[in-house]
């Protein structure tokens, strides 16, 4: 469908009226030509947990509040992009539900006639208090991190105690009924297998899709841990847990799945190391101070955030979205040049 057919919030003005249609097709196609409909909006780079391989238990890298874009000015932007063919929102962090409001802001975006999609990353530990303000504003999908089901090594993982919170959070989000519910573990050359063997084995009796993520160099933080390629883990875990249907694709996500006969994914690897699927990378990322982020791996940004702050009208933000979309970078470069990215996956948004 055409962005330029269909009305949304953002080609109307504020007494709803259809504003003049724009010359040209202006739905967003990269210069790789991968046409760009995924836009992931880190509300916060606030979190409540230190994972290690993210965030260093004193960082002190976090936007300053007055930065923050308020959530009419998120929704004003996504709007925006939602106007040039954006269709799938997921709101994420830093954790994004130690942001108040998110829920309202949620309902917002699931409001906006073409968002097909709202999804929602999350750590878990608020969950059991949100799932059913997420539901009820429209948010479709969780993914909740959970990187151990033995309290001591996630307390060690995340600095913090809080498995117990998550475990509270994860059978809320199932009781209150969402689409889908992907558990989403970080594995690297430390992490035992059994310990990925024994989140399987929950996440199956759950009815979550469990995705192992191997580990990007993305900071100081995650640049002190080393990826093992998952497609091999995963394999074995599938054959040990008779899951032996493969399934290349589902939908246009970077994972490969595999489920058991008849049934759907139950198991996906994330494998941007060692088999990376920029080729197919449809998404780009809004950081809390409303920095349009290219990519993961590449420090090419655009300040939306700032030109709107500055009064740039919809048509300007929309040109800048437009050449930064232009200008999104090929691939990551992760393997060739691990040390680039001094930022870390809170701050971009993960
Ligand atoms: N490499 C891979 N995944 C990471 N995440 C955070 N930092 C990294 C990293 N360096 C993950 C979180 C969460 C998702 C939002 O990003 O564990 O699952
Ligand atoms: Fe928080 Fe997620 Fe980073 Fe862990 S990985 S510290 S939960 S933002």
């Amino acid at each position: 469908m055409s962005a330029t057919v269909a009305p949304s919030s953002a080609n109307r003005d504020k007494h709803g009226a259809r504003r003049p249609a724009r010359e040209g097709d202006r739905s967003l196609v990269d210069s790789f030509a991968r046409r760009i409909d995924y836009l992931r909006v880190s509300v916060t780079d606030r979190c409540d947990l230190r994972c290690q391989y993210c965030l260093p238990e004193d960082f002190k890298g976090f936007e300053e509040p007055a930065n923050w874009l308020t959530h009419v000015e998120m929704a004003r932007l996504i709007g925006l992009f939602v106007d040039l063919g954006v269709s799938k929102i997921r709101l994420t962090g830093g954790e994004p539900l130690t942001r108040r409001g998110v829920a309202e802001l949620a309902a917002r975006v699931a409001a906006m006639p073409d968002v097909r999609d709202l999804a929602m990353s999350t750590n878990g530990t608020r969950l059991a208090r949100y799932a059913a303000d997420l539901k009820q504003a429209g948010v479709r999908r969780l993914n909740v991190s959970l990187d151990s089901l033995d309290a001591e090594t996630f307390r060690e993982i995340t600095r913090r105690d809080r498995l117990q919170d998550v475990l509270d959070g994860l059978q809320e989000a199932r009781r209150v009924g969402f689409e889908s519910i992907k558990v989403n573990c970080v594995v690297h050359s430390q992490t035992p297998e059994e310990e990925v063997a024994r989140i399987l084995g929950y996440t199956l009796d759950n009815g979550f899709i469990l995705r192992l993520i191997e580990t990007m160099p993305l900071g100081a933080s995650g640049q002190q841990f080393r990826h093992v390629n998952l497609n091999e883990m995963g394999a074995r875990l599938a054959t040990r847990f008779g899951l032996l249907h493969t399934i290349e694709h589902v939908g246009p996500g970077p994972a490969r799945y595999w489920s058991a006969e008849g049934k759907s994914p139950a198991l996906g690897v994330i494998t941007p190391m060692s088999q990376h699927f920029c080729a197919s990378c449809n998404r780009v990322r809004l950081s809390v101070d409303g920095t349009l982020y290219l990519c993961l791996g590449q420090e090419n940004q655009v300040p939306l955030g700032a030109a709107l702050r500055q009064g740039a009208d919809d048509a300007e933000l929309q040109r800048l979205i437009l050449a930064g979309i232009a200008a999104k970078p090929e691939r990551h470069e992760f393997v060739t040049a691990p040390r680039r990215i001094i930022r870390v996956m809170a701050q971009t948004g993960g």
